[in-house]
């Protein structure tokens, strides 16, 4: 099987979005403080990929560029989503790994999406239906001890604004 092959169930993220090679812990989380730094309230990110991707690593950049201290912000165990109050928006950090779809009602979901604030959402498969239709999908793949593949794609006119914002960004060019 050759890429192209390999890729083809999805379209390439260069149409739309951003196709990287993260080569350290350091350089995913530059990213998600880039995408804090652009993000506008109201706006959804959905982190996409295995055990042990850098979803959180992502999410504690996202905590950096909004100005909230990033300790606060680990991969929660039974905690399914943690508020973030005192940076720039309020950040709402959902990991769904351990949820069924039929609790999704009882976790402050739909208030979190409501309230204006930036949310990342790790175990995005896990919301189902109910994910927002206009979010930004970034898929972390492994792909060596330190190196992962991030593709960052939206799904509509809003996550393009803010994918836009990222492109024009010196992390987004491509090389
Ligand atoms: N390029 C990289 N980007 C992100 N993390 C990396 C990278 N290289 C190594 N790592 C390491 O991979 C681990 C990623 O852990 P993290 O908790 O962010 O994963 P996760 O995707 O949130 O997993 P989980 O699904 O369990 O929540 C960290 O130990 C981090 O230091
Ligand atoms: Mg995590």
């Amino acid at each position: 099987m050759n890429a192209a092959d390999s890729n083809s169930s999805r379209p390439p993220a260069d149409l739309a979005g951003l196709d990287l090679v993260s080569h350290s812990s350091l350089h995913t989380e530059r990213l998600g403080e880039r995408l804090a730094t652009h993000a506008e309230a109201g706006d959804v990110i959905a982190l996409w990929g295995e055990l042990g991707t850098g979803k959180t690593v992502l999410a504690r950049g996202v905590a950096i560029g909004l100005g909230i201290d990033e300790d606060a912000v680990t991969s929660p165990t039974f905690i399914i989503l943690r508020e973030h109050f005192g940076g720039r928006l309020p950040f709402y950090h959902l990991d769904l790994y351990r949820l069924e779809q039929s609790q999704l009602g009882s976790t402050g979901w739909e208030e979190a999406l409501d309230s204006g604030g930036l949310t990342v959402i790790e175990w995005p498969d896990r919301a189902g239906d109910l994910l927002p239709a206009d979010r930004v999908d970034v898929r972390l793949e492994h792909v060596a001890e330190t190196k992962r593949r991030v593709t960052v794609e939206p799904t509509g006119p809003r996550s393009r604004r803010l994918v836009e914002a990222l492109r024009a960004d010196a992390f987004g060019e491509r090389q």
